[in-house]
């Protein structure tokens, strides 16, 4: 036990007698400074509190202790997903699916400081059941989009996020199941009206022209299927969506290429910024210039509405702009759609005959040097003009001569042409 701890907690010493547990009861939870155990929160209990939300709540430890004390509560998240924080309320909200229960576990903490802990108590902890259902009937396969669109009903812009859900049927639902999609975001809930169906008459998909979304919200966005049979009860399923993933981003508005600089070696691109309740400065871009001659794309960014680019004004090109909200607004979004093309310049025309006739000695040209170097490279130089030969490797040729010749048909021309060459070579040495 350390006396700087002894002489910190010198004042807050009567609170603390109250909150001593007896250290039977919590020895499994003994911690190092087993003078200092704390009693854990009492009634936690976990709720559902709306579409794939719960709500947390506990009372702190009894006897009205700690009044004196600055006493914090962990809590941890078991299921769905394992996730921990700390709080000085006794409540908590959490947005969290509840389709498979929710389990979690509280103790209260007493820190020294935001770096260490001075003591905690034991976890309690609770849990809410999964909701009841056959298994294999929930919806599955749960997808969903977002897009802004702008009103025009008004004078300055409104903006509206729809949303669009799509899910399978369960495998083990039946014929006769029906589902039903709602959505949440902060505290807003709205069941769909726009379903459609499959061929047994099942909603498969929903779409809301208009919801309460804000693109701008750092909410998660809450959606849940449920659904009835008279076979059966349908689990139902639940889902969270971050609004940067799923949200289609409009493509740039009013793509325009102009061909700029002294003999129009410079394209100039403007556009300006797509529908979306995202100011100007949260888009980047970007900028696809297609060349239609060579069929080659080159690909740019920009985080302005405007680009500049160096062409050749022989070719005719064709720009393509897509966006997507910056890091700087929110967290990486998709990119949208490439805008429609904007084309500028002319292809120039193919070349003419007489331009043609110019090219043709230059081909001419090429060719025979080519030509000259395959010939280097196949030795045929020195079969034309020979360095003179030693009578033994003349031997030697004419061996492999009369033997080609008795080897194929098909060798035989080429076996010819190589006695001609052969020729003067044999008449040089009149040892045959
Ligand atoms: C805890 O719950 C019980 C029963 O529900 C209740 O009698 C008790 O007063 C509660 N404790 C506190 C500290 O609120
Ligand atoms: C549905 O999701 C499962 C698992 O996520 C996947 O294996 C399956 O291919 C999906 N089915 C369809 C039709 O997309
Ligand atoms: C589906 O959930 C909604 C919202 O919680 C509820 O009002 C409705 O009764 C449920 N329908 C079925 C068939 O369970």
């Amino acid at each position: 036990m350390a006396c700087t701890q002894d002489l910190t907690l010198a004042a807050m010493a009567p609170a603390l007698l109250i909150l001593l547990g007896t250290v039977a009861v919590s020895q499994a939870d003994a911690l190092p400074d087993e003078t200092l155990l704390l009693l854990p929160p009492v009634n936690f209990t976990i709720q559902a509190a709306g579409l794939a939300q719960v709500l947390l709540r506990w009372q702190p430890p009894p006897d009205g202790a700690g009044a004196n004390l600055d006493l914090e509560y962990h809590v941890r998240m078991h299921t769905p997903q394992e996730d921990e924080y700390e709080t000085r309320s006794t409540e908590s909200r959490q947005a969290t699916p509840l389709h498979r229960g929710v389990s979690a576990s509280v103790r209260t903490i007493l820190r020294r400081d935001s770096h260490s802990l001075l003591a905690a108590s034991r976890w309690v902890s609770a849990r809410l059941e999964a909701p009841p259902g056959t298994p294999g009937t929930a919806a599955v396969n749960l997808t969903c989009t977002t897009n802004t669109a702008v009103g025009n009903d008004t004078p300055s812009a409104s903006y509206w996020v729809s949303l669009r859900c799509a899910w399978l049927v369960g495998e083990a639902a039946p014929q006769d199941t029906q589902y039903f999609l709602y959505y949440r975001f902060g505290s807003q809930t709205e069941e769909c009206w726009k379903y459609s169906r499959d061929a047994l008459q099942r909603n498969i998909a929903c779409w809301f022209p208009k919801t309460a979304i804000r693109s701008k919200r750092p909410d998660p966005l809450a959606v849940y299927v449920n659904g009835s049979s008279k076979f059966m009860a349908i689990q139902p399923f639940d889902q969270l969506f971050a609004l940067h993933a799923i949200d289609q981003v409009n493509p740039p508005q009013n793509v325009s290429t102009e061909v700029a600089g002294l003999e129009g070696t410079r394209v100039s691109i403007q556009w300006e910024k797509p529908v979306s309740a995202f100011p100007a400065h949260c888009f980047h871009y970007q900028v696809k210039i297609n060349n239609t001659r060579r069929g080659s794309a080159q690909t740019e960014h920009s985080t302005t509405n405007g680009f500049t680019s160096v062409i050749d004004n022989s070719s005719r090109y064709c720009v393509e702009v897509r966006a997507t909200v910056s890091a700087a607004c929110r967290a990486a979004s998709l990119w949208s759609a490439w805008s429609p093309p904007s084309c500028v310049g002319h292809d120039k025309p193919r070349p003419s005959p007489e331009q043609l006739l110019l090219v043709l000695p230059a081909t001419v040209c090429l060719v025979l040097l080519i030509c000259s170097f395959v010939c280097k490279i196949c030795h045929l130089w020195t079969r034309v003009f020979p360095p003179v030969p030693t009578p033994s490797r003349s031997l030697g040729n004419l061996e492999a001569m009369s033997y080609e010749k008795t080897a194929s048909q098909d060798a035989e021309s080429e076996v010819i042409m190589y006695v001609e060459e052969l020729g003067p070579e044999m008449l040089e040495h009149p040892v045959f």
